[in-house]
């Protein structure tokens, strides 16, 4: 990538900021190996069906075939590790007084590169719930049970991912908390995803009309690039680390 030096005013913007929201997606872990949805031959929708396989009538109608495509997504996910994107992403909270992680991500690696109070806007492949009472248990633990049916419940319900499906809706604490964040920010990075999922994408232009400066991560244009104050044109792997290094540069600055 070019090398990254921010323009004066967005970095001393950068030097100010206070309370600061990152918002990723997929992309974000793509350098770990894991596929994205979208924009490449080898993504997840290219390849199969979301009203297939994600969205609760389809579980009804063929429980077995979407709790195998989760168990397998599960064990692909288990198997590989954080990247340099994730891990800048935890050093990222140290620089600044308030800083909160928002994911759509479903695969744990925010977390297991040591990222906290992770806000999952689409749930969590960690865990799965009865799909009639919501008791849970760890994914670990059901796809061992039976890796190739979901698990029955004691209520007579049965396990499914605890993911959110499409036609679902996301969870009520997560998305105030993400969207109240996003609100009040002086910066957004959006890392890693193309926005086109809402309302999660909402959250871009939430922080761009409550006067956060916007950073878009991403090899690729997105929607909302318009309205970014900074476009790192690189993966999240490259990009992040070289944003870090300059938010600390702006941030050693005098006022
Ligand atoms: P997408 O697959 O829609 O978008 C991935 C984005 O990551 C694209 O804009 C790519 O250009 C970008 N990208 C690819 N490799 C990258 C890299 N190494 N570094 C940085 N960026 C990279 O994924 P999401 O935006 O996360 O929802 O998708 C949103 C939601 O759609 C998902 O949470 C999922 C899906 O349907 C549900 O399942 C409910």
């Amino acid at each position: 990538m070019e090398p990254l030096v921010l323009p004066p005013e967005l970095c001393r913007r950068l030097r100010d900021a206070e309370r600061v929201v990152a918002f990723t997606g997929a992309g974000v872990s793509q350098e770990s190996g894991l596929a994205t949805f979208r924009g490449r031959d080898d993504a997840l929708w290219q390849r199969f069906r979301p009203e297939e396989l994600a969205t609760p009538q389809a579980f009804e109608r063929h429980p077995r075939r979407v709790w195998q495509w989760y168990a397998s997504r599960f064990g692909t996910a288990s198997a590989v590790e954080p990247n340099p994107a994730h891990h800048a992403l935890v050093r990222f909270a140290d620089l600044f007084p308030s800083f909160l992680l928002v994911t759509q991500n479903v695969d744990g690696l925010h977390q297991r590169a040591g990222s906290r109070g992770v806000v999952e806007l689409h749930g969590t492949l960690r865990h799965a719930r009865c799909h009639a009472c919501d008791r849970r248990m760890e994914m670990r633990d059901a796809v061992e049970r039976s890796p190739e049916e979901p698990p029955a419940c004691a209520c007579g319900g049965l396990f499914r991912p605890a993911v959110v499906w499409f036609g679902e809706p996301l969870p009520l604490a997560a998305l105030e908390r993400a969207t109240t964040a996003a609100a009040g920010a002086d910066l957004l990075l959006a890392v890693g995803t193309s926005a086109t999922v809402f309302p999660a994408a909402g959250l871009i232009e939430l922080a761009h009309r409550g006067g956060a400066a916007v950073i878009e991560v991403n090899p690729q244009p997105t929607a909302f690039s318009g309205l970014a104050d900074l476009r790192v044109t690189a993966p999240a792997g490259v990009g992040l680390p070289a944003l870090e290094a300059e938010v600390r540069r702006c941030r050693r600055a005098p006022s």
